[in-house]
């Protein structure tokens, strides 16, 4: 008798809509498809390292398709470097070594750019893993699209659709706040698809006496309400160029007093950061003399069922990695690819971020329909 194979799955970093049909399309393929045995651990990583997980089968995965987050739970912890007891520590000898005594073997971690930087560190300690994209950010290289942003793509357009009546009645410009961490996918496509008439994203650092223009602009024209649609990674000219040197003062930090000099600088600069929006509207009020208004559209845009698209990326995403599994597949993540998937690298894969560059088709067209993109 064939010992029974045996695989585990876990969710890490910020959850997103489609976890759980990933989970799904994984387990019902493994389990069902190719008769492995199937273990859900708990939080992420943490669980990985503290022994919790469940087993999964028919009654666990049934019914989840549609339910937005995690039924495992998620966590941001590192296996490296994780807060046990209130005091860190490196756990990957013993996450190794359960996953050696829980004769696990494969691990699929689902998650984003830092989940990929931890999956390797895993695949470092030699053990079998894979990863599936996953962030609402959509900012994971190597893949078409990532599992999560589909769905806070409708959730931002939509709550963008309804802000331009607000700003309609009261002649005034609301600025509305996307996530999207680092890189502007989230607030450059809802931006397009809702119409904004301008859209802030990190790549392109705004100078805001260009965005008071164009409102002033549209005002000449009798237009006299704006929509603005800021990441919240975007950044002013200046701030820009003060984030580069905190950055590199980071980047170049040699001596423990470096270090510790950079990180205060990179606090204080995040903590100066915060609040950049409510700054923002207040200034374009100031410069366009238009009331102004701020709606930041946090965890709405992460949270309630996954879209039709997600659904199906999930399970295209996890049944193609189940497969990947039995074929003999290691350390890759499995990238969309059209209506087919590759298998890439996770080394090429973590550590990198994927961002708007500026001749993208998304940005060519905003700019063709007259949308100010602050620069
Ligand atoms: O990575 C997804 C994301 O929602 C980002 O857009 C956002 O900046 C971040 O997570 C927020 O992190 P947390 O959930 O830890 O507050």
């Amino acid at each position: 008798m064939k010992p029974i194979k045996r695989i585990g799955i876990l969710t890490a970093g910020g959850d997103s809509p489609g976890l759980n049909a990933a989970i799904r399309a994984a387990g019902k393929a493994m389990i069902g498809e190719y008769g492995w045995e199937m273990l859900g651990f708990r939080d992420g990583f943490l669980g990985l390292a503290e022994n919790r997980y469940v087993k999964l089968g028919k009654n666990e995965l049934a019914g989840i398709l549609t339910l937005g987050g995690t039924f495992l739970g998620t966590s941001r912890d590192k296996p490296h470097r994780m807060i046990i007891n209130g005091r860190e520590r490196d756990m990957l000898g013993t996450i190794t070594a359960n996953y050696r005594r829980l004769k696990l073997d494969a691990l699929v971690c689902i998650g984003g750019g830092g989940t990929h930087k931890n999956a390797l560190r895993l695949v470092e300690q030699g053990l079998r893993v894979l990863t599936l994209p996953k962030t609402i950010d959509n900012d994971v290289p190597c893949t078409d699209v990532t599992i999560g942003f589909d769905t806070a793509l409708g959730i931002a357009s939509e709550a963008i659709d309804r802000l331009h009546s607000t700003a309609h009645s009261h002649h005034r410009i609301v600025v509305a706040e996307i996530m999207g961490h680092n890189a502007g996918w989230l607030a450059l496509g809802a931006g397009i698809a809702s119409g904004a008439d301008v859209i802030l994203i990190p790549e392109i650092p705004y100078d805001i006496e260009k965005i008071a223009a164009a409102i002033r602009r549209r005002s000449r024209h009798g237009t006299n309400f704006s929509i603005v649609a800021v990441a919240e990674g975007a950044k002013s000219l200046e701030d820009a160029a003060l984030f580069a040197e905190v950055e590199r003062k980071r980047k170049n930090a040699r001596t423990k007093e470096e270090k510790e000099y950079a990180k205060l600088r990179m606090t204080e600069f995040d903590t100066k950061h915060s609040g950049n929006t409510l700054r923002l509207a207040r200034h374009l009020e100031e410069l366009t003399k238009l009331e102004s208004r701020v709606t930041i559209l946090g965890y709405v845009q992460r949270g309630g069922t996954p879209s039709t698209a997600d659904r199906i990326l999930a399970t295209r995403l996890g049944t193609a990695c189940a497969r990947l599994v039995v074929e003999g597949a290691s350390g890759v993540m499995v990238a969309a690819r059209g209506d087919g998937v590759k298998p890439v690298p996770i080394a090429e894969v973590a550590g990198s971020l994927k961002l708007v560059t500026r001749d993208h088709s998304w940005l060519q067209a905003a700019r063709a329909v007259g949308t100010s993109l602050g620069d």
